[in-house]
């Protein structure tokens, strides 16, 4: 039976995309966090500046709260689950494409957006790219698909696996970076071109990211190619290899007690 806290949850989440779809309909494509997730905001605590790309204070990330990611991921999920800002993508697709893994995850993959399987079976990297992915995780790092976290930039499949247009990714932005925000990874694995430069701000190209260590908002980053570029250059696997033995010493070198 619904609790009164249920309710109040789903009338609180009807006039919070009431309101971003008026912030939509207006042409607004990005709003600070605390404007869109006030109960990011814990109560009786000082607003801070809201922790976006737009104004990144990585000193200011909230207080870690482990015990509630889960939770909080569920709550997000809904919110993604309701989400018509892209009308085109949320006219089109079968469903959203949350995330999947380890709420606790160290290591975190960010990918583009979800393909024609993933948008059947409403997980990320479940197609020909996710199974390169899956074995990456497998064979090369020896970690399994449950220890971390897979996200995608799009929540929702661009027809015809389109490449996301700038004010898609912006609208799914303050998702992924709340995901992100839950879960605190330590690393995060950015897979292509679409989902570095969004994750980094940048228009620099995968092959001048690719084989260093970024940081955002206080999160190593590391970034290589996309699995489905492998698949068609397969060359490029040796540089791909490289990164992840890159980022398995970065994993190595820093104490952690979860995967
Ligand atoms: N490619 C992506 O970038 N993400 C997926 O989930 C599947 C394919
Ligand atoms: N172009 C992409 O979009 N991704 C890659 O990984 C490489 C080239």
């Amino acid at each position: 039976m619904a609790t009164p806290g249920d309710l109040e949850d789903s009338r609180l989440q009807q006039l919070l995309i009431q309101q971003l779809q008026s912030f939509h309909r207006a042409g607004v494509r990005q709003l600070p966090r605390a404007a869109i997730f006030p109960s990011a905001v814990p109560p009786g605590k000082p607003d801070h500046p809201p922790a976006t790309s737009l104004s990144p204070v990585p000193e200011m990330r909230p207080t870690p709260s482990p015990e509630n990611a889960l939770e909080e991921l569920e709550l997000l999920r809904q919110q993604v689950t309701a989400c018509t800002l892209c009308e085109d993508l949320a006219a089109s697709r079968t469903q959203t494409v949350f995330g999947v893994g380890n709420p606790h995850a160290r290591l975190c993959f960010f990918g583009e957006a979800p393909g024609r399987d993933e948008d059947r079976l409403g997980e990320p990297f479940v197609g020909r790219a996710g199974k390169l992915l899956t074995d990456i995780i497998h064979k090369g790092m020896q970690l399994q698909r449950e220890d971390v976290y897979i996200l995608n930039v799009l929540k929702c499949r661009p027809p015809g696996n389109r490449n996301p247009s700038p004010t898609e990714a912006n609208c799914c932005r303050p998702f992924f970076e709340r995901q992100l925000e839950i879960i605190q990874p330590e690393f995060i694995c950015c897979l292509g071109t679409v989902a570095t430069q969004n994750l980094l701000q940048t228009r620099e190209s995968i092959g001048r990211l690719r084989g260093t260590v970024h940081t955002w908002q206080g999160i190593k980053v590391i970034a290589t190619y996309h699995p489905a570029y492998l698949l068609r250059n397969p060359a490029a696997k040796k540089d791909t290899w490289e990164d992840i033995q890159l980022l398995m010493r970065e994993m190595e070198n820093t104490a952690g007690d979860t995967v």
